[in-house]
């Protein structure tokens, strides 16, 4: 058998798709090793779901840094001491710099709530509420060094006429916990798309 691609995801908040994510690899529906989840909010939520599931966390304070390239060096550190071969962003809010994106080229992935390259940045569920949009949706993409510019790799979308934001974040958060492993299954098992 394959070894299984070893993933570190990072969060910043509720951790639900990270969550998805465990879920999925406990099922056999995702062929990874889920070795580390990071955040840089310690009081994340992302934190307890990871003591529950029995994986290890590791939480900084970017703050505390002189930089970015400090951090992200401190991270590097830690994810090739855990041998991590793919990071996986799920609601992490940060820009990933320089050091991460040269350590892990193109083994980077992010989840983000709108159809890409609508709706990029903070809160694309607002965005997308705001321009009065007749879809809202979900997409997997590559990370580069820009604000959710990276290359498409799934998308899906579905009509939110007359829906409230409620409704509509809960029907992305439904598609992503769906999307995100199932995406993730496809990309490991061919490292193209
Ligand atoms: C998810 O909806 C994810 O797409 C979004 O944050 C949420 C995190 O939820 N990410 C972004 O907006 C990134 N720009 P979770 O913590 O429950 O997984």
């Amino acid at each position: 058998m394959a070894t299984k691609p070893k993933i570190a995801v990072f969060a910043s908040g509720n951790g639900s798709n990270f969550q998805a994510i465990a879920d999925a690899i406990q099922a056999g529906k995702l062929d990874a090793e889920l070795v580390l989840a990071i955040t840089d909010r310690p009081a994340a939520f992302v934190v307890e779901r990871a003591r529950r599931l029995g994986i290890e966390s590791f939480s900084f304070v970017p703050s505390q840094y002189d930089s970015k390239q400090l951090y992200e060096e401190m991270l590097k550190e830690k994810l090739f001491e855990h041998g991590v071969e793919w990071l996986v962003l799920a609601g992490y809010m940060r820009l990933i710099g320089p050091v991460l994106l040269d350590a892990f080229e193109n083994r980077i992935i992010n989840i983000h709530p709108s159809v890409l390259p609508a709706f990029p940045g903070k809160d694309a569920i607002g965005q997308t509420l705001a321009a009065g949009a007749e879809k809202a949706g979900v997409t997997v993409h590559y990370v580069d060094a820009g604000m959710d510019t990276g290359s498409i790799i799934a998308q899906q979308s579905f009509p939110i006429a007359g829906r409230k934001r409620e409704a509509v974040e809960a029907e992305i958060h439904k598609i992503e916990h769906e999307l995100y492993p199932a995406t993730l299954q496809r990309l490991f098992k061919h490292s193209f798309i």
